[in-house]
């Protein structure tokens, strides 16, 4: 089976190779993943340039998350899975930019069979990261207001769509005027643009109401002016950070706000089994339903991957980069 593969930390176009590997023999508790398609996330560029969360010995099989068709099973796998199209849970213990992975059964979430792939691909990272965020920190009620940096992010996209399904509004800040657009059309309901008068329009574009939740993975002074914004008590949480850390000002003093960190990596190291394969199949769910979705640019075939790789690094882009895998 191919494998893309990290062969050393370096930068992505020097480091992954397409490497052909034997299949792995099936544990009792394992089965065979016959892989449709998988995102290009930034995380996995983190981990290949050796400055993530997790740094794995070499060579390392690549790729957290995608969606394929159980193949084969373990003598101790429920045999109603035979054939199903299931979401890997994400974890660095498999590649999934590969044609085929053998996982732990623990590790795959049945999902709808109708569905498009590219779609459920996708949902392991960012829409789980993006639920949590909105219902940890912060108690939202219908009409509540959030804020959020690089908003037209396919995170920005989840954020947005599930907020709207909450009824709570949202006041979403991008660099570019076409990522405006994008935004307003994805059903933000105010967009700003960075630069010097982002203070004044995010005041302007609130109109006196107040935000419950910063969302932000710039760090920065788009992050602190959203933060400025914030109810007493109100909280920031922090995802990644492109910049750094938010600029503070006084307020988060004066104003008891809270700052968080999020990385969804200890939710699903920590979270009960039942929880992660219930949150899955609810954002699974309402991928079915049209409710969540992220704009894809392009979906490359595996053999393409050095293709894939230079685009999904490039900014400016109109939506997320998948690879298309062997599934047969
Ligand atoms: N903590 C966690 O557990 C967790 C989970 C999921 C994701 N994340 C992180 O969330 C971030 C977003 O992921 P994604 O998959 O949604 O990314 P994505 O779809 O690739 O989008 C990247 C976004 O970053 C914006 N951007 C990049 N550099 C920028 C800059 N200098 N100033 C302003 N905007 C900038 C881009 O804007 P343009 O379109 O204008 O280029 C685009 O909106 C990543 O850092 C990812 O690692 C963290």
């Amino acid at each position: 089976m191919r494998q893309l593969q990290l062969m050393a930390f370096g930068e992505p176009s020097d480091v992954i190779q397409l490497n052909t590997l034997p299949e792995p023999a099936l544990g009792p508790e394992e089965v065979l993943v016959s892989m449709e398609a998988a995102p290009l996330n930034p995380s996995d560029f983190l981990l290949v340039r050796g400055v993530y969360a997790v740094r794995p010995p070499l060579p390392f099989s690549l790729g957290a998350e995608g969606v394929g068709r159980v193949k084969a099973l373990g003598s101790k796998v429920d045999t109603a899975l035979r054939g199903k199209r299931v979401v890997i849970v994400p974890n660095y213990e498999q590649g999934t930019w590969s044609d085929k992975v053998v996982v732990p059964a623990r590790n795959i979430v049945p999902v709808a069979d109708d569905t498009d792939p590219a779609q459920l691909a996708m949902i392991g990272i960012n829409p789980a990261t993006a639920y949590l965020l909105l219902h940890r920190y912060v108690s939202l009620m219908p009409g509540d207001w959030i804020g959020q940096t690089a908003a037209n992010s396919a995170m920005g996209q989840y954020i947005i769509a599930l907020a709207r399904l909450a009824g709570v509004k949202t006041l979403n800040v991008v660099r570019r005027p076409e990522a405006a657009e994008q935004v307003r059309q994805f059903g933000g309901d105010r967009v700003v643009l960075q630069g010097d008068n982002l203070r004044h329009d995010i005041d302007e574009a609130l109109g006196g109401k107040k935000l419950s939740l910063v969302l932000d993975f710039l760090g920065g002074s788009p992050a602190g002016d959203l933060a400025r914004s914030l109810k007493p008590g109100g909280s920031i949480a922090v995802y990644a950070f492109q910049h750094g850390w938010p600029e503070l000002s006084p307020e988060f003093l004066f104003n008891n706000l809270n700052l968080h960190g999020f990385w969804l990596g200890n939710w699903l190291r920590n979270a009960p089994r039942i929880e992660i394969q219930e949150l899955y199949q609810k954002l699974a769910d309402l991928v079915a339903d049209g409710s969540l979705s992220a704009v894809v640019e392009n979906v490359y075939p595996l053999d393409q991957f050095k293709e894939a790789i230079d685009r999904s690094l490039k900014s400016n882009r109109n939506g997320k980069v998948l690879l298309k895998l062997g599934a047969d």
